[in-house]
C-alpha cells in the first residue's frame, strides 16, 4: 500500500468540474487508482452544490469545491472555479457533465490542458438533445467525443472518439445510457494520453 501510494503522488494533478451525477467523474477516479494511468484527480469542483459526485469525492479522499452560479456573473463564477484549481495544484481541467458555458479568458488561460467529454460524435450536434437529434435525423450511430476546449462550443481538437450503433425501438433515454457505457471507456484512456504527453 505504501507503494501504490507513492505511485499516485508521481502522477500528473487534475480536477474535475461536474454538474451533476458524475458517472464520467466516478469513472476517472478509478482510472486513475490503476499503476500505469499519468494523472490523479486532485479537486472536483461544481456550480452545484447538490451534484452527487461530490459525496463520491469525497468518500474517496479527493478535495471538494462548490459555488453556485446564480447571481454570479460568468467571468466571477470562472474566477472562483479557477482559485480552487489554482489552490489545488491542478495542472489540467477535464469537464464531467460541466453544464456551464465557460468564459473566453479562462479558456484561454488553459488552453491545451482544458478537456471535455460530449455525447455525440462531434461534429454532429454540439449542444443539448444529442441523443435525440441523432435519432430524429435516422442516424445509424450515436456516440461520444473528447476534445480540447476552445472558445467554441463543443468544436475543439478531438482526442478521441466511440461510435455505438442505435437499435431499433432505442429512445433518448435508452440510448443516452448505453453512450454512457462508452464515455466510461473513452474519457480515461484520453486524459491518460494527454497528460502523459506534457
Ligand atoms: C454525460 O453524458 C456527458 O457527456 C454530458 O453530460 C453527461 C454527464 O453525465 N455532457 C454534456 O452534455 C456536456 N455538453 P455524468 O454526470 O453521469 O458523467
Amino acid at each position: 500500500m505504501p507503494d501504490a501510494r507513492r505511485d499516485q503522488a508521481d502522477k500528473v494533478p487534475v480536477a474535475v468540474f461536474i454538474s451533476g451525477s458524475g458517472t464520467n467523474l466516478a469513472a476517472l477516479i478509478y482510472a486513475s487508482r490503476l499503476p500505469d494511468c499519468a494523472y490523479r484527480i486532485v479537486l472536483v469542483a461544481s456550480n452545484n452544490p447538490a451534484a452527487g459526485g461530490l459525496h463520491l469525492a469525497s468518500a474517496e479522499g479527493i478535495a471538494t469545491f462548490a459555488l453556485p452560479h446564480r447571481g454570479l456573473a460568468r467571468a466571477e463564477h470562472d474566477s472562483a472555479m479557477e482559485a480552487a484549481v489554482l489552490a489545488s495544484g491542478a495542472r489540467f481541467i477535464a469537464l464531467a457533465g460541466y453544464m456551464r458555458i465557460l468564459g473566453a479568458d479562462l479558456v484561454r488561460r488553459w488552453a491545451g490542458r482544458l478537456v471535455n467529454i460530449h455525447p455525440s460524435l462531434l461534429p454532429r450536434y454540439p449542444g443539448l438533445d444529442t441523443h435525440a437529434r441523432a435519432i430524429a435525423a435516422g442516424d445509424s450511430h450515436g456516440g461520444c467525443s473528447v476534445h480540447l476546449v476552445t472558445a467554441e462550443l463543443d468544436a475543439g481538437p478531438l482526442l478521441g472518439q466511440i461510435a455505438v450503433a442505435i437499435t431499433p425501438g432505442d429512445t433518448p433515454a435508452t440510448l443516452a445510457a448505453r453512450v454512457l457505457f462508452a464515455e466510461h471507456q473513452l474519457y480515461a484512456r484520453c486524459l491518460n494520453a494527454l497528460v502523459a504527453d506534457q
